[in-house]
């Protein structure tokens, strides 16, 4: 790790110390960085994940914690966030250096983790792939990865809700199926398939776009 790394974990700690209240704590952090979008997003998320959770008989409070912290990276311009992944020492594939955003995940892990203390790896593999998913889904994968879809960040209600909650009913598995395969289809608009998005087509049984 490089000194720019190292600096940007240190500011964070000095600037930002946990208090214990992780909601207002996450809160702060998004107000300060001017991310409004996400501030408003997290909770949200965050209320849908501990909800399927309940449901499916997945902890709600992992589901919580997962969910407060999974959009954290998304503090760092995109601008930024390929030369400090790469600061941290952080694998970035070629996909990654062309829609820089796919790293806010990774980023999100490295915070949770480092200023938060977060050390239960099932919640920090729920951050680090809620965005596509990957070939080995737990059931708390799927709460965050389906949370996050239901509760989208791009304001309004998404054009597949309905869709996707009545898939949802069916279990995780389902409903993580269903926006795989949307994720396939024209309608989702993809930028690029990440690797690990393309391993979860693979594990569901979903043929990947042309
Ligand atoms: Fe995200
Ligand atoms: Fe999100």
């Amino acid at each position: 790790m490089d000194a720019r790394g190292v600096g940007w974990r240190s500011s964070l700690r000095r600037d930002f110390p946990p208090s214990g209240d992780l909601a207002a704590d996450v809160d702060a952090l998004f107000a300060a960085h001017g991310r409004e979008k996400t501030r408003e997003h997290v909770p949200r998320m965050a209320h849908a994940a501990v909800t399927l959770a309940r449901w499916s008989g997945v902890d709600p409070q992992a589901a919580r914690t997962a969910a407060l912290l999974h959009d954290l990276g998304g503090i760092v311009a995109w601008s930024k966030i390929t030369a400090l992944c790469q600061s941290l020492n952080l694998p970035v594939v070629d996909e990654e250096r062309r829609v820089p955003m796919l790293l806010h995940a990774k980023l999100s892990v490295v915070v949770a983790r480092e200023l938060y203390g977060i050390k239960d790896e099932t919640i920090l593999q729920a951050i680090r792939f809620h965005t596509t998913l990957h070939a080995q889904p737990t059931p708390l994968d799927m709460v965050i990865f389906l949370a996050d879809k239901l509760e989208w960040d791009q304001g309004g209600i998404p054009p597949y809700y309905a869709r996707l909650l009545s898939a949802v009913d069916g279990g995780l598995e389902a409903g993580a199926r269903w926006f795989l395969d949307w994720m396939a289809s024209p309608e989702a608009r993809l930028l690029i398939p990440h690797p690990d998005l393309r391993a979860a087509w693979t594990a569901f049984g979903i043929t990947p776009p042309k």
